[in-house]
């Protein structure tokens, strides 16, 4: 999140992928039979997933919820697989093949814990195929001013909760991805607090914006999405939206979240976007729409301030916006 450090790891050698190794795309869609709406979809491998032996494969196309749909295009699947942030495999944007040699999303498995009724380890795919499925449009805003439009499938974190079995003392939710640096070489990179860790009061964990994600374009996420179960707070910088969690934790202490231990005067807890308040080194008034390079004003709350902007009632004195 343009910091820079002294030393940056750079890519191992043989994770330099060059592009012709990956699927080709159409070749495969063609071979495969599948029609225009997974074409629009676009995206390396698209086929391959579709039909692969992902666990959850039989879970796609989620039916959409009207509900959460969006006055601007998607951003093609080739473009938003190949601009990431995800720190465990570097810190520029195109980590996409180490992502994809080193991450193994399968077996993987989620621990509850915490202020609940009764700790639990659970598989993912039981977990996903407790919850109920849907596919939302969302925005997604990063810090850093650019933007971006996603399908996401997945779960609402409120059904999580509910499944968790929460005690009533608790009060925020921690989340934390994996901290395993065979699946991650940027998990060497000593400096940084790892686990990337985040949180949310339950009150937002239990907004109906709040969105477990475990699919994007129709089919399993790709590694560099967060593989295999993320979060969407499309409301928030998307640095909240932590990827490929591993444990979620019912505490009654705010968890301090990645960035916030490491750059506290510009990271915060709360992270909402607001135009009108810019990040100690560069305006949040606009943002960059990755796609079109298209230059617009930021919303308020991303766009969803109907939705969220109740929560914050009371909370005036809190540094909201950062
Ligand atoms: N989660 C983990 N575990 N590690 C990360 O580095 N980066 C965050 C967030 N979640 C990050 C993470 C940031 S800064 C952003 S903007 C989004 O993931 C990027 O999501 P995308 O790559 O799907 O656009």
């Amino acid at each position: 999140m343009l910091i820079r450090r002294p030393k940056r790891w750079t890519l191992p050698e043989s994770a330099a992928t060059p592009e012709s190794a990956f699927f080709n795309r159409r070749q495969l869609l063609a071979a495969s039979g599948i029609g225009a709406g997974l074409i629009l979809s676009g995206g390396m491998g698209d086929a391959a997933r579709a039909q692969d032996g992902s666990p959850i494969a039989d879970l796609f196309p989620a039916k959409r919820n009207e509900g959460f749909t969006l006055d601007r295009d998607l951003t093609p699947e080739e473009v938003n697989s190949r601009y990431n942030n995800f720190y465990e495999f570097g810190s520029q944007k195109t980590i996409y093949p180490t992502a994809e040699e080193y991450l193994k999303p399968r077996p993987w498995s989620v621990t509850i814990d915490g202020m609940v009724e009764a700790e639990k380890t659970v598989d993912i795919d039981t977990l996903i195929r407790a919850m109920p499925i849907e596919e939302r449009l969302y925005r997604h805003r990063c810090v850093e001013a650019w933007s971006m439009t996603i399908p996401w499938t997945g779960f609402p974190l409120k059904a999580l909760v509910d499944y968790a079995r929460p005690l009533s003392g608790a009060t925020y939710v921690r989340l934390e991805t994996f901290g395993d640096a065979a699946m991650a070489p940027g998990l060497r990179q000593v400096w940084y607090p790892w686990p990337y860790v985040e949180g949310l009061t339950m009150a937002e964990a239990t907004n109906d914006l709040s969105f477990m994600v475990m699919g994007a374009y129709g089919k399993t996420l790709h590694n560099q999405f967060g593989a295999p179960l993320r979060l969407a707070t499309p409301w928030k910088y998307g640095f909240k939206s932590i990827k490929s969690i591993v444990r979620v934790t019912f505490t009654d202490q705010r968890p301090q979240s990645f960035w916030e231990k490491i750059l506290p005067a510009e990271y915060g807890f709360w992270a909402n976007v607001n135009p009108e308040v810019p990040h100690p080194r560069w305006s949040q008034a606009s943002e960059k729409i990755l796609h079109t390079g298209e230059q617009v004003p930021t919303l308020l709350f991303n766009g969803y301030a109907e939705e969220v902007a109740g929560l914050y009632t009371g909370l005036e004195g809190e540094a909201l916006y950062m």
